[in-house]
């Protein structure tokens, strides 16, 4: 069977990471988590887009070169925050590895000796903040570009061009035989209106600067930016060079985009690989825009708060949950330090790390912290349903916050289950029978931690980590990341014996 293959966009390195870019980042890596949890081979790329004149004169202002630019960046900045983020990818390309550059070229050539490519001029506006050649009924009053708020600069260049109008018909037809191939709905009506609105061929080369991948059979010209930059989801499994790995794990199951990418990726991209006669992918998901004051979170209006600030704060497991619990996955959402605390304090700490703190003390004080066994399966039920319902919210329908909210819901359960049950009160009866009923609540808890573990891992993998030693149940179960999502709802799996204790708190109060 074929790979899970996931992908982030390829971010341009000409600064240093922000929420926005993490945020993606992050949604890609529980979404491969959660999948490698179900047992499947998985695949998660990311990587740095590194060519264009965004990044060459960003580079020339600082005085150094493009490629020195990028090397430091993606040392000090890129890497090191996806280890801080316990980014768990299977591969990092950037665009100025050989491997890549190699292959873009003999993509592009083929192209040009299928005829898919002929060589034009172009006049009109240009956006280097996007990287992108404007239909000049896209500009806001005054030549401005409608996403960088900034004049577009006009280009008159001699470019080669693909022949993106011929693709109309076969891309609306793929988008109806695959009504599932863009995500959310309101990005595919947006990509299928843009379609049925007639396309343009894409001007594919420039030649008034030079960093670039050169076009093979005519050196005077770089291949256009974003054309090399969507090859790189074919290069780094290995298109061209290593079939085997390719047929593993090409096509890609989903395409992480934010929303202002979406053509590129719905609408170029396949139309680049049915030129090709290329298996084309099966998800382009859109996600929203962290919002800054009404607008898209960008360089230019960041809001001064860095990913590692947060971090520092709140901790790196609670970052990856918060944002993904709290905004829709698909749609636009703004980060607010209040909101990240109300969270933290009520779901993160009070529901469920005060639930963990109380199961592992009661097991400690009433049972020297070894699990009795039990019979109340009272929970099982509900138990069952979560991981049935968060299985599909974020295995297949991308909803990490629907999902997340199913887990949590169960968390609630079962601090209702204790509450209702009083287990401090039973434990005064010392009869064999309330002996026996103290032991049934004390398993029932502990066992819906273990699963909470099992569905919480691909979120907040260093947390469920901690909850899972607290339970002993490594030592009977194995490691926490082999636990499989689907058997996570059945009852029963923690054994009797297990020695519980009191691990670390798992979600400290917040300081200041
Ligand atoms: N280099 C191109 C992508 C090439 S993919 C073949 C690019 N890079 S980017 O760095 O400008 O942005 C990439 C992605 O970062 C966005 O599409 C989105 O996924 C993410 N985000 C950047 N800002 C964001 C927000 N404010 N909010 C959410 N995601 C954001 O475009």
């Amino acid at each position: 069977m074929a790979a899970y293959y996931v992908s982030t966009p390829i971010y341009y390195v000409n600064d240093a990471p922000h929420l926005g870019h993490a945020y993606t980042t992050v949604a890609g890596d529980v979404l491969t988590r959660w999948h490698r949890q179900r047992g499947e081979d998985v695949w998660y790329l990311t990587g740095t887009d590194e060519h264009g004149q965004k990044i060459m004169r960003t580079a020339e202002a600082n005085g150094v070169s493009p490629q020195e630019w990028c090397d430091k960046l993606v040392s000090e900045a890129w890497k090191p925050l996806w280890e801080h983020l316990e980014i768990a990818n299977d591969d990092f390309i950037r665009t100025t590895e050989p491997r890549h550059t190699q292959r873009v070229q003999e993509f592009v050539q083929d192209l040009y000796d299928k005829g898919e490519i002929y060589k034009g001029s172009y006049t009109g506006p240009y956006c280097v903040g996007c990287e992108e050649y404007k239909a000049p009924g896209d500009l806001l009053e005054g030549d401005l570009c409608p996403i960088h708020k900034r004049p577009v600069e006009w280009l008159e260049e001699d470019n080669y061009f693909f022949k993106l109008s011929e693709y109309g018909t076969r891309l609306l037809e793929f988008y109806e035989a695959n009504p599932d191939f863009v995500q959310p709905a309101s990005a595919r009506n947006e990509v299928v209106q843009f379609v049925r609105s007639g396309l343009q061929d894409l001007s594919i080369s420039r030649s008034s600067f030079d960093w670039g991948i050169k076009v093979p059979w005519d050196d005077k010209h770089v291949i256009y930016v974003w054309i090399d930059a969507l090859l790189n989801y074919a290069t780094a499994v290995g298109y061209g060079a290593d079939q085997a790995k390719f047929d593993r794990i090409w096509p890609a199951n989903v395409h992480l985009v934010g929303k202002d990418i979406l053509r590129f990726h719905a609408v170029i991209w396949p139309a680049m690989l049915m030129a090709q006669g290329l298996p084309l992918p099966g998800r382009v998901f859109a996600n929203g825009w962290l919002m800054v004051g009404g607008e898209k979170m960008s360089k230019s209006n960041l809001t001064g708060i860095s990913p590692r600030q947060l971090t520092e704060h709140f901790g790196v497991d609670a970052y990856r949950y918060y944002f993904l619990r709290a905004i829709p996955f698909g749609q636009d959402g703004s980060f607010s330090w209040e909101d990240f605390t109300a969270r933290y304090t009520s779901e993160l700490a009070n529901d469920f790390g005060n639930l963990a703190s109380r199961v592992a003390a009661m097991v400690g004080k009433y049972f020297d912290g070894v699990l009795p066994a039990g019979s109340d399966e009272s929970l099982a039920g509900p138990l069952r349903e979560a991981v049935e319902k968060a299985d599909r919210a974020i295995g297949e329908d991308l909803d990490f916050s629907g999902g997340l909210g199913h887990i949590f819901d169960f968390v609630r359960k079962v601090n209702l289950y204790l509450s209702e049950q009083e287990p401090w009160k039973v434990a005064r009866d010392t009869s064999p029978e309330g002996q026996a009923k103290l032991a049934s609540i004390l398993y029932a808890a502990a066992e819906s931690l273990r699963a909470i573990a099992v569905l919480l891992n691909p979120v907040m993998p260093a947390t469920a980590e901690k909850l899972w030693l607290s339970l002993g149940a490594e030592e009977h179960l194995g490691a926490l990341p082999a636990q499989k999502v689907h058997e996570a709802g059945r009852w029963g799996v923690l054994p009797e014996g297990a020695t519980i204790t009191k691990g670390e708190i798992l979600f400290p109060r917040l300081e200041g």
